[in-house]
């Protein structure tokens, strides 16, 4: 299966980054080619909301010719895109979202008959890490990328929510998890 991991902390050592590293290596060790995306180091302008994407539905015709550009071609070439993102005000951060915003030139005719997608039938996955329980803190994320597979057309692979304190504190009960969870995405 063809990957693409797309790591929106700025932390290269953060929670968020130890953890996806332990799903990647999994992924990897199960035979999966994985790319992974460092979305900090990447130009990803907003999304306009020009709609000139949806005048080509054929191939990702968004109008930005930046690395977010390159990121969603990226997309409909991989059979999973699993975002990981920490929980930032009980959203995503900025660049986790700005792709996301982008990919709203992957689909065209939303709530109609002939709705369409570039990326139909592909895995999605979400993981986050956040400070906080998951309860009244990490939901209306979850909510909005479920939204988003439906937007997508995709399949639901899988989420997972870690509330960490420190990288150092992660533990094998959180190893473990990422395990499991790398197992029920690609499965
Ligand atoms: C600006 C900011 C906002 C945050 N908002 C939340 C939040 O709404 N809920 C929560 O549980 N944690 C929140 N946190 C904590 C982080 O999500 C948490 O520490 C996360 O694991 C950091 O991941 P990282 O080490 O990969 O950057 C916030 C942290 C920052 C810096």
């Amino acid at each position: 299966m063809k990957i693409i991991t797309l790591m929106g902390s700025s932390k290269k050592k953060g929670n968020t980054a130890t953890i996806l590293g332990w799903v990647e290596e999994h992924l990897q060790a199960m035979g999966h080619e994985v790319k992974s995306i460092y979305l900090h180091s990447k130009e990803i302008n907003p999304c306009l909301g020009c709609a000139k994407c949806k005048e080509d539905p054929t191939q990702v015709a968004c109008i930005r010719n930046d690395d977010g550009l390159e990121i969603l071609k990226k997309m409909t070439q991989a059979d999973l895109t699993l975002f990981a993102s920490p929980l930032y005000f009980w959203g995503l951060t900025s660049p986790t979202k700005a792709i996301m915003d982008r990919s709203y030139s992957l689909v065209t005719n939303y709530h109609k008959p002939d709705h369409a997608s570039l990326v139909e039938g592909r895995r999605q996955a979400l993981l986050v890490t956040g400070g906080s329980d998951f309860t009244d803190n990490a939901e209306p994320a979850f909510t909005a990328y479920n939204r988003l597979v439906n937007f997508y057309k995709g399949k639901s692979a899988g989420e997972l929510y870690v509330k960490c304190t420190v990288p150092d504190a992660l533990d094998l009960d959180v190893k473990n998890q990422a395990v499991t969870f790398a197992e029920k995405i690609a499965g």
